[in-house]
């Protein structure tokens, strides 16, 4: 049976495996990606799956049902961490899916329909700044432009591919159809303080908040700290410092959140006013309209800042994704599962992103999520039971077992 003591261990396994010792941090194609890989490519294949890594660098296992090549249920989640990161981000969906494979597996149960099991490489982003490459190759939404991207060191994309011994030229093939999957379902762990507020280990999502991500570049006039006059100053810095309040701003009208999480200035030193300043805007929204029209109004407040400073500002878009709707047949089913367990249903959104707004291309989406320790994530400090753990991939288990496919009777 699943134990939720089990599935923590795993996750410590896993944050074992890091890039920054001893905080967490496991990114894309590196050499930790390979060996967390391997480890639950092997849990993968105790647990009675076929598992292999597939292209994209996603760790991809097949339980097959009553007979070979039957149309799949996908369940799965990201590998990749955050900088810094928590044990349980991605992780936690991962080890849950597989639990629920082997505990069929040891019953000898075989149903109408495969399991699939994906391990997405690349969910944060962190390496090379596009977010979700694994679940988008997955989805057919690889877009080989993505191949030009670099890491900080300069390496491409596609460089990392070959070093990693994969050939992005296999990455098209591995696009799944509508209709290949019958859906797609991932547990996560909140992320939000909602599920502790209601006192429940477990609730049912409705929807993923979309978000536009922007690249700003500030360019004014570097020069001596003592010498030049505050008057005439072209300080990239400070008119960034004014972008970055115009951003908590706009993000606090109901409905939004924004956050900048990334700033350099330079040329960095401390007798010198900064000449050129870069920074990241991520804002969301579950309402698509209202996220665009703030957008809007942030890069006219931006021309504003800079026109009044009198600097030179470049605004990109680096990605946005439109908000994703968790499909009603699945949500029922799978809060009909959580209420098997005992516990009464709560629906909540997710303003975090997930694999799902990728797979809503090919598949409708469900999710469920476990409660988090005062709602922590992408913080080291992250936190969850055992017993939280092991009842929501319970209540997955549940609702894998009692699946029935859309528009088949319940
Ligand atoms: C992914 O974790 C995101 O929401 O940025
Ligand atoms: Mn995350
Ligand atoms: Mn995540």
């Amino acid at each position: 049976m699943i134990s939720g003591a089990t599935l923590l261990e795993r996750a410590d396994a896993l944050a074992a495996i890091t890039e920054t010792p001893p905080a967490l941090t496991r990114s894309y194609l590196t050499p930790e990606h390979r060996r967390a890989s391997e480890l639950v490519l092997g849990w993968m294949r105790e647990a009675g799956m076929s598992a292999a890594l597939d292209p994209a660098g996603n760790c991809a296992g097949r339980y097959e049902g009553t007979k070979p090549g039957l149309p799949c249920l996908m369940l799965g989640s990201h590998l990749d961490t955050v900088r810094d990161a928590g044990k349980y981000d991605g992780i936690l969906g991962v080890l849950a899916a597989i639990a629920c494979v082997e505990a069929l597996n040891r019953a000898g149960e075989r149903l109408p329909f495969a399991i699939e099991v994906l391990g997405f490489g690349d969910e944060e982003g962190v390496r090379f700044g596009g977010t979700l490459i694994g679940s988008r190759a997955v989805a057919g939404d690889f877009d080989p432009a993505l191949l030009e991207l670099r890491d900080a060191a300069g390496v491409s994309l596609a460089e990392a591919y070959r070093a990693f011994g994969l050939d992005p030229a296999r990455i098209p093939a591995l696009a799944r159809k509508r209709g290949d999957l019958l859906a797609y379902v991932e547990l996560h762990i909140e992320q939000g303080p909602r599920l502790e507020s209601e006192g429940l280990p477990v609730g049912v999502v409705t929807a993923i908040a979309g978000f536009t991500r922007l690249q700003v570049e500030i360019a004014g006039t570097a020069g001596h700290a003592g010498t030049v006059p505050m008057a005439g100053r072209r300080d990239a810095l400070a008119a960034a410092a004014e972008c970055v309040l115009a951003v908590e701003r706009r993000g606090s009208a109901a409905g939004l959140v924004a956050t900048v999480g990334k700033i350099e200035a330079a040329p960095g030193a401390i007798n010198v006013i900064p000449g050129t300043c870069r920074f990241t805007v991520d804002m969301r929204s579950a309402d698509d309209a209202l996220r665009e029209s703030a957008v809007a109004a942030l890069t006219d407040d931006f021309r504003a800042i800079a026109a009044r400073r009198g600097v030179e500002i470049a605004i990109r878009g680096t990605q946005s994704s439109k908000a994703a709707t968790c499909a009603p047949w699945l949500m029922d089913q799978i809060g009909a599962a959580i209420e098997a367990e005992g516990i009464r249903q709560f629906r909540l959104m997710s303003g975090a992103g997930h694999d799902g707004m990728a797979m809503t291309r090919i598949a409708d989406i469900g999710m469920l999520f476990v409660r988090c320790a005062r709602g922590i994530s992408h913080n080291p400090a992250e936190a969850i039971t055992a017993a939280d753990a092991e009842i929501g991939a319970r209540a997955l288990l549940r609702f894998i077992r009692a699946f029935k496919p859309k528009g088949e009777p319940r």
